[in-house]
């Protein structure tokens, strides 16, 4: 009778329904002699091409994605690192003070590099793991929705572990960071140091110092990454635990004539997608928070304000006639920043254009000081200084310093050539203004040596003695045409008899330019025009030698 058999078919289930409908359908094709067999194989290579197709077309999506995300975020590191060089090579010494010169380069290098991986990463998963586990759960939705709630329970469990991972490995991310500086300020420190570390037979206990650094850096890498090497085993351990649960349930379904095998096997394929999309994005979150304790440490280099600024409005240094080059102090006192007394008191004098004035006072006196407070390394803290009437902070940095002829009292040279050295004070230089600039500073030597101004010079000048790295620095600053030439302490490592020739060559060459020469004997200064007794930063005594 009917109605047993409509009881008959609500207990087979909709599917199984659908099954013998299909059969039936079947019989009906072969009746009508229609070649199943080809029916089936069109269907099956149209759908497959199609899936072909498909996958490779996502195929090439996924390289193009890749490069491009490459490209960029090299770009950007490239960008950032320019941009923190610049801001660095614009610091003071003020704002160096706060930070060590290893943490600035782990900045510009490591950092940098870290947040490079991770604009990668984001690149190429941030928006595709979305898009692939959203796409799965629409599917295994409509798949099996009475499945479900084990992707749920999955996606929580997930959830759960990598929380735990990122409060545990997190603070460890920001220490590794620090120590690397650590690492390369003991690296860099006894490297340049080398020579003291040898004599005091200290390369025993610098080894260790080192080896601390190292050992402190390694524990903590260690302990990230075996934190890190716990999670890919956890994630497969889970994948399959999800894929046994799946058959195990499915498989009850499909006994019961609930579900088909390819439903089954179709959600399980979902269901892997959306948990890898999870773990994708996990990752993420993982590398994260590293990446953005890097961007903190870069953000504050590029942050710091500079002290010492350019006027809105520059004045232009234009002096009338060729009375150029008179510097006046007035009233000057300094103190370096966080220092609680002053380093210079109330220091006035003129330097008039065209003479010299030897500064002369003892060791820690303040010469140096106020030396640079000329090309405004540091700026005053009260009074001012003036250059033909004009107060140098009116100027431009740059026009200022283009002005003046800076010796420091440590010589430094850079690693190049001569030539390369001595151009750096103006490029454009002729060939005979840089052989002239040689002789009177008496660094002749140069046109001795075979390869003459093409003579290596290896980092921080090594290859020369003192002395003559001291008459290289001389001849560099004189290369420029310049109406103030500053010397600090710039003929201590000459003998007397050098020394007394080339302040002669000095004089007559530059004749028309303020020089102001710092120096520890009497005999360097003693033909000076004004003679300026500096004592723990007062002047304290003034006059000529005679
Ligand atoms: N960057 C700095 N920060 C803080 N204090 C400094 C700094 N440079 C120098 N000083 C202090 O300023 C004082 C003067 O130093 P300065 O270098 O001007 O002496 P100097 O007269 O050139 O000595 P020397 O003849 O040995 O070269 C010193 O007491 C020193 O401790
Ligand atoms: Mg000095």
């Amino acid at each position: 009778p009917k109605s047993q058999i409509n009881k008959a078919l609500d207990a087979m289930g909709e599917k199984l329904v659908e099954q013998m409908a299909i059969a039936r359908v079947r019989r009906e094709y072969e009746k009508l002699n229609v070649d199943l067999e080809k029916l089936q194989m069109s269907y099956i290579v149209h759908y497959g091409g199609l899936m072909i197709l498909l996958t490779l077309g996502s195929m090439l999506c996924i390289i193009l994605v890749g490069f491009l995300a490459a490209r960029t975020s090299a770009g950007a590191a490239k960008q950032l690192r320019n941009d923190v060089y610049a801001k660095v090579i614009n610091f003071t010494n003020a704002e160096f003070d706060n930070f060590s010169t290893a943490s600035l380069i782990t900045r510009t290098t490591n950092d940098i590099t870290q947040l490079q991986a991770v604009t990668f990463m984001s690149m190429r998963m941030l928006l595709f793991a979305p898009i692939m586990g959203g796409g799965g759960v629409l599917r295994a939705l409509d798949k099996a929705p009475s499945m479900a709630w084990i992707i749920g329970l999955a996606v929580l469990v997930l959830i759960g572990v990598i929380s735990i991972i990122f409060i545990v490995a997190l603070p460890k991310f920001q220490l590794m960071q620090k120590l690397i500086d650590r690492l390369n300020l003991v690296a860099r420190e006894n490297l340049s140091g080398l020579m003291v570390v040898r004599a005091f037979n200290r390369e025993p206990f610098e080894e260790q110092r080192f080896d601390k650094a190292n050992t402190d850096l390694t524990k903590v890498s260690l302990f990230v990454n075996r934190v890190m090497v716990f999670l890919m085993p956890f994630m497969m351990i889970l994948m399959n635990i999800l894929s046994i649960s799946i058959i195990w349930i499915g498989a009850h379904n499909v006994a019961n004539a609930t579900m088909q095998v390819g439903d089954m096997m179709a959600f399980m394929q979902y269901a892997i997608q959306i948990v890898f999309s999870f773990i994708m994005l996990s990752m993420m979150f993982i590398f994260l928070p590293r990446a953005a304790i890097s961007g903190k440490r870069i953000a504050e280099v590029l942050d710091v304000k500079e002290t010492i600024k350019d006027p809105d409005t520059p004045v232009h240094y234009a002096p009338q006639g060729n009375q150029r080059g008179t510097i006046e102090f007035r009233n000057v006192s300094f103190r370096y920043p966080k220092a609680d007394t002053d380093v210079l008191c109330n220091i006035s004098f003129t330097a008039p254009h065209g003479k010299t004035i030897g500064i002369i006072g003892p060791t820690g006196a303040g010469k140096s000081t106020l030396m640079n407070l000329i090309p405004r390394f540091y700026d005053v803290t009260s009074g001012a200084i003036l250059i033909d009437g004009i107060d140098i902070r009116d100027m431009s940095q740059k026009e200022l310093r283009s002005l003046i002829g800076y010796v420091p009292q440590r010589s430094l040279l850079f690693s190049g050539t001569a030539e390369y050295n001595l151009r750096i004070a103006n490029e454009h230089a002729s060939d005979e203004r840089i052989e002239e600039s040689l002789k009177t500073a008496q660094a002749d030597f140069i046109f001795e040596s075979p390869e003459k101004l093409l003579t290596p010079v290896s980092q921080g000048g090594m290859n020369f003695s003192g002395g003559q790295k001291q008459r290289l620095a001389i001849a560099r600053a004189l290369v420029k045409d310049c109406p103030i030439y500053l010397f600090d302490d710039s003929f201590s490592a000459l003998d007397y008899k050098t020394d007394a020739k080339l302040r002669r060559a000095l004089k007559e060459r530059t004749g028309t330019s303020t020089c102001i020469i710092v120096a520890q004997r009497v005999a360097t200064i003693m033909h000076a025009d004004l003679i300026i007794v500096l004592d723990e930063g007062r002047i304290v005594g003034q006059g000529t030698h005679k």
